[in-house]
C-alpha cells in the first residue's frame, strides 16, 4: 500500500511513518517543518520504501504530483498550537483550512481510496456535558479550534457530496516521545523538561482545568484500526480515555515521577484567554465500531514517557529545529 502522511515529521505523524514504513508499505512523508523535526524521521531515511518531501500542503501543484498513485492519505499537517493561533490566526487558517481543502481536493481528483483527517477534541470547546460524545456542539473559542471545525466540516461535506471514504478522527490530548518540549509544545513534554531541569512547571490560571490524555501508542493503534476497517467510517470519531486529569495534578505527578517531590512546586500565572476548562472523552463509538480501548493508563504512559525523556529527550545535539 502507498500512503501519504502529511505532517509526517511531527509528533503523531512520525509514529505513523514508523509504523507503516517498518511494516513494508511505501510511505511519502510531506512536511514543511513548521513544528516538525527532521530527527523524528531521520532513522527512516535508510528505508527504500520511505520518502521525505519537504513541502507545504498550501502548494496544490505539489499535492497533485504526490497524490498520483497514493491509496491512503493520513492528513495531520497543521498549525497545531492554540496560543500560536491567537498570534497568527491567518497562518492557522491558511494551513488548517485552505491546506486541508487542497489535500481533500487532490485526493478527490486522484480517486484516493481513503483519507483519515486528524481533527481534534478542541473543536468542542469547554464541555457542556461530560463525557463529550461526537454530538456535542462544536463551540471552540479560539482560532485553532475554529480552523479545525472548518476543516472537520469540510471533510463532512466531501463525504456527503462526493461519497469519498474520509474518516474524521477527534483525538483528545495525545502525549509521548517526540512531542515538542519547548515553545509551542505539549504541556506534558514542557513540564517534564522543566522539572528534569529543576525549573518549576508553570500553571496558567488556577490549575483546575482538565484534559483527557492518551498515550501515543494507543493513538497509533486507533489509526491502524480505522485503516484496516473493512467499511468506510463516514462520521467523526473520538479517541480518548474517558478520564480527566487537572493541570495541577498533572504537574504534581510529573514532579513525583521525576523524583523531585519536596524540591519543586508548580508556580501559578494568569489564566490564558479563552482556554477551554474541561475536556473529557466519550469514546464509546471507537469502542463499539473498532473495538478500540486504550491499553495505557495515564500513569503507565506518563512513566514510560518520562523514562524515554531521560534517555533521549535532552539530546540537544540531535535536535534540529
Ligand atoms: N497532539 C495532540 O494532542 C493532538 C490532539 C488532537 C488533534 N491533533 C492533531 O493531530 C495532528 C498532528 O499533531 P501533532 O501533535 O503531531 O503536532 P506536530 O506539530 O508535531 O505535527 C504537525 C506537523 O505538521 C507540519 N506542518 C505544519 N504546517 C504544514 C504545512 N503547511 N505543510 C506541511 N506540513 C505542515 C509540522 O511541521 C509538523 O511536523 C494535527 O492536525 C493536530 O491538530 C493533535
Amino acid at each position: 500500500m502507498k500512503l501519504l502522511i502529511t505532517g509526517g515529521a511531527g509528533f503523531i505523524g512520525s509514529h505513523l511513518c514508523d509504523k507503516y514504513t517498518k511494516a513494508g508499505h511505501t510511505v511519502v512523508c510531506l512536511d514543511n517543518f513548521l513544528s516538525g523535526n527532521l530527527m523524528n524521521v531521520r532513522h527512516l531515511l535508510d528505508y527504500r520504501n520511505f520518502k521525505l518531501v519537504k513541502g507545504d500542503i498550501r502548494d496544490f501543484d505539489l499535492l497533485e504530483k504526490l497524490m498520483r498513485d497514493v491509496e491512503v492519505v493520513l492528513h495531520l499537517a497543521a498549525q497545531v498550537h492554540v496560543d500560536r493561533s491567537y498570534i497568527e490566526p491567518r497562518l492557522t487558517y491558511d494551513i488548517n483550512v485552505l491546506g486541508t481543502q487542497n489535500v481533500l481536493e487532490a485526493a478527490r481528483l486522484y480517486d484516493t481510496r481513503k483519507v483519515i483527517y486528524a481533527s481534534s477534541s478542541e473543536v468542542y470547546g469547554s464541555a457542556l456535558q461530560v463525557p463529550i460524545n461526537e454530538s456535542h456542539p462544536l463551540n471552540a473559542p479560539h482560532p485553532y479550534g475554529a480552523s479545525k471545525i472548518a476543516a472537520d466540516r469540510m471533510c463532512h461535506a466531501y463525504i456527503q457530496t462526493y461519497g469519498m471514504d474520509i474518516t474524521i478522527v477527534r483525538p483528545f490530548n495525545v502525549f509521548g516521545p517526540r512531542q515538542r518540549d519547548l515553545g509551542y509544545g505539549g504541556v506534558i513534554s514542557i513540564f517534564t523538561r522543566r522539572v528534569l531541569s529543576n525549573v518549576p512547571p508553570m500553571i496558567f490560571g488556577d490549575g483546575r482545568q482538565t484534559r483527557d490524555y492518551t498515550y501515543i501508542e494507543d493513538t497509533v493503534n486507533a489509526y491502524d484500526l480505522i485503516l484496516h476497517h473493512p467499511d468506510p467510517i463516514p462520521e467523526p470519531i473520538n479517541f480518548g480515555t474517558g478520564s480527566e486529569i487537572s493541570i495541577v495534578d498533572l504537574a504534581n505527578m510529573i514532579i513525583e515521577f521525576c523524583g523531585k517531590k519536596g524540591q519543586i512546586e508548580p508556580v501559578y500565572v494568569g489564566a490564558r484567554i479563552g482556554e477551554v476548562n474541561r475536556l473529557i472523552a466519550d469514546a464509546t463509538k471507537a469502542q463499539q465500531l473498532l473495538g478500540w480501548t486504550p491499553t495505557y493508563t495515564f500513569e503507565a504512559g506518563l512513566r514510560a514517557y518520562i523514562e524515554w525523556y531521560k534517555k533521549y529527550g535532552f539530546d540537544e545535539k540531535l535536535k534540529i529545529d
